[in-house]
């Protein structure tokens, strides 16, 4: 529940993924989300008072059917304008400030991206959340004049996920971007702490059982066997033992 202009709104329950990427969208007044499924990334940001509207976008119906329950459920359907398009097809130029893309992967993110060039021209800012494939979509946002502003990378039940706010403009905090850079996230390289490191941990154990699989001596074993010693090396960089 929360107090927002007089109102006490009952508000959605988030995952640690989605609360992520809540967390990042900057408040602006109109929003929408891309794929949104269930809607409870739009309902939370309007119950919050982070948004004043939002477009809650999907391209099939059954995502839609449950988004319209949510919106019932929250009474939102004031602020929560529900769309059934292909991406940002959904939107006109410069109807919305901020987009909202999670839970898909880094390949259909930038068909999306991609698609509606007009649209992204507008933006001022974009929080995504793919589920892996983060290095292929920092490669393709930074290639394209965007600046990766925050970051944050959340556990949620077993899984490793990167929420990631992207804001236009063309200075970059970060003009050299180093290996882990690109593959982890440099705020996350930055910040990452406990989570990162359990996530290194992970990375280097999958790596392992990976190499053991290769046939001794074969090229894809040894590359395979670099990026583990190089995985090996950053762990003990960034968590020197104590
Ligand atoms: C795994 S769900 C993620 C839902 C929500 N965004 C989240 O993170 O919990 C992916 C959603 O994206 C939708 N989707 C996939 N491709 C899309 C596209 N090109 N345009 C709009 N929605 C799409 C799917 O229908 C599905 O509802």
């Amino acid at each position: 529940m929360i107090a927002y202009n007089g109102r006490v709104r009952a508000m959605p329950r988030l995952s640690p993924r989605l609360h992520a990427v809540a967390r990042l969208l900057p408040t602006c007044v109109r929003a929408a989300d891309i794929g949104t499924d269930h809607a409870l990334l739009p309902t939370w940001l309007v119950c919050s008072g982070r948004v004043e509207r939002a477009i809650a976008a999907d391209i099939a119906n059954g995502p839609l059917t449950r988004a319209q329950a949510t919106v019932e459920r929250f009474d939102v359907g004031g602020e929560v304008e529900l769309r059934q398009a292909n991406g940002l097809l959904a939107l006109q130029p410069g109807e919305v400030e901020c987009v909202a893309i999670a839970g898909m992967g880094p390949g259909r993110m930038i068909e999306i991206l991609t698609g509606a060039p007009e649209v992204v021209a507008r933006l001022d800012a974009m929080v995504l959340q793919p589920n892996h494939g983060g290095e292929q979509l920092r490669r393709h946002l930074v290639a394209n004049g965007w600046n990766l502003s925050d970051e944050q990378l959340v556990e949620d039940r077993g899984h490793f996920y990167t929420a990631m706010q992207w804001r236009k403009g063309s200075s970059s905090a970060h003009v050299s971007w180093r290996r882990e850079d690109w593959l982890f996230g440099p705020w996350v390289v930055a910040h990452g702490g406990e989570v990162l490191r359990r996530l290194l941990g992970h990375e280097s154990a999958r790596a392992s059982r990976d190499l053991a699989r290769k046939p001794l001596g074969s090229a894809d074993w040894s590359s395979l066997r670099s990026h583990v010693n190089w995985l090996a090396q950053l762990q003990q960089r960034l968590f020197p033992p104590v």
